[in-house]
């Protein structure tokens, strides 16, 4: 891996994905933000995306994508971040516009024209399947795919499926079962060791910048809703993680395990994760398995510090 990989980050924020921005525009060369329908409708999620990086100042081009999975109906994660997908945090009137609403043929003209590039998806996988469906040539050209999504272990829509994958299971599906060159899995076995509380919060405005201001927000948001959810207060850095195994790839262990997608019936949106150590199917993806947290909210604190 290079030191400051060239990605493109695809997105639904949610509180989770605006602090996956802001610690990618530090630590890689973004190429641009694509958005998708997943926490919050299309229209929401894309305003987030713009918000976050007009708040912060981050040059970066935004393209809107799908406004709905390949084949099943949209499901949202109000119940976590509220019916905007960014609710808690004062945010500032729009200023800014996307670029186009073709996030597909942004990913796919990118990656002609570069070489190496990570894709970054931290929502529902529709935009990438759709890519690699439309320019089938592109699968084999990037650098590979890091994605925030499945488990290991338990779901958290369902006993076994995470949101992400369940909100497009079919597009998981042929994501996963794509000759992508590398495919990592952040799942929710790794990223629920990621938590963030209000230690990290008043870090975060202690920085006494507009950003830092927002971050801090963010997180208490983010942390009432883990109270709300899970009668803890703290909350899972998801999406950060699919970043920083891109830029941070020491700060975490993986296995080279096979997983498999399941598109119906109760196990809808379940990475089936083999582990059985024996007769196991050939290895697909890289399951990260842990993250050293304390080193990992070093980096997720810095990098907010480096904004206006
Ligand atoms: C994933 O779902 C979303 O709510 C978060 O942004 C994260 O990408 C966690 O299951
Ligand atoms: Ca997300």
């Amino acid at each position: 891996m290079t030191a400051r990989p060239k990605i493109i980050l695809d997105c639904d924020p949610g509180h989770d994905d605006a602090m996956a921005i802001l610690i990618a525009a530090h630590h890689t060369d973004l190429l641009g933000i694509t958005t998708v329908s997943g926490n919050a409708p299309l229209e929401m999620t894309t305003r987030n995306a713009l918000l976050v990086s007009q708040i912060a100042d981050i040059d970066v081009e935004v393209h809107s994508g799908a406004d709905r999975p390949l084949h099943v109906e949209p499901k949202h994660a109000s119940h976590v971040h509220g019916r905007t997908g960014l609710d808690g945090p004062v945010l500032p009137e729009l200023e800014r516009r996307v670029v186009s609403t073709d996030a597909v043929t942004f990913i796919i003209d990118t990656v002609r024209q570069n070489d190496d590039v990570w894709l970054v998806p931290v929502g529902p996988l529709t935009n990438i399947a759709l890519a690699f469906m439309a320019a089938p040539d592109i699968v084999e050209r990037i650098a590979g795919i890091s994605l925030m999504g499945g488990s290991a272990g338990p779901g958290n829509v369902t006993p076994v499926a995470e949101f992400n994958i369940w909100a497009d299971p079919h597009a998981a599906h042929l994501v996963l079962a794509s000759s992508a060159p590398r495919i990592i899995m952040a799942g929710l076995n790794l990223t629920s060791q990621y938590m963030v509380d209000q230690v990290t919060a008043d870090r975060l405005n202690a920085m006494g910048s507009v950003t830092g201001t927002f971050a801090a927000q963010v997180v208490e948001a983010y942390v009432e809703a883990g109270l709300r959810i899970r009668g803890v207060p703290s909350a899972n850095m998801h999406d950060p993680c699919a970043v920083m195994a891109v830029t941070h790839p020491n700060l975490f262990t993986w296995t080279d395990s096979h997983v498999d997608v399941s598109t119906e019936g109760i196990t809808i949106g379940m990475t089936v994760v083999d582990d059985r150590g024996f007769g196991s199917a050939e290895p697909n993806v890289e399951v990260l398995r842990n993250i050293e947290r304390d080193a990992a909210i070093e980096v997720f604190v810095g990098s907010v510090a480096t904004y206006r």
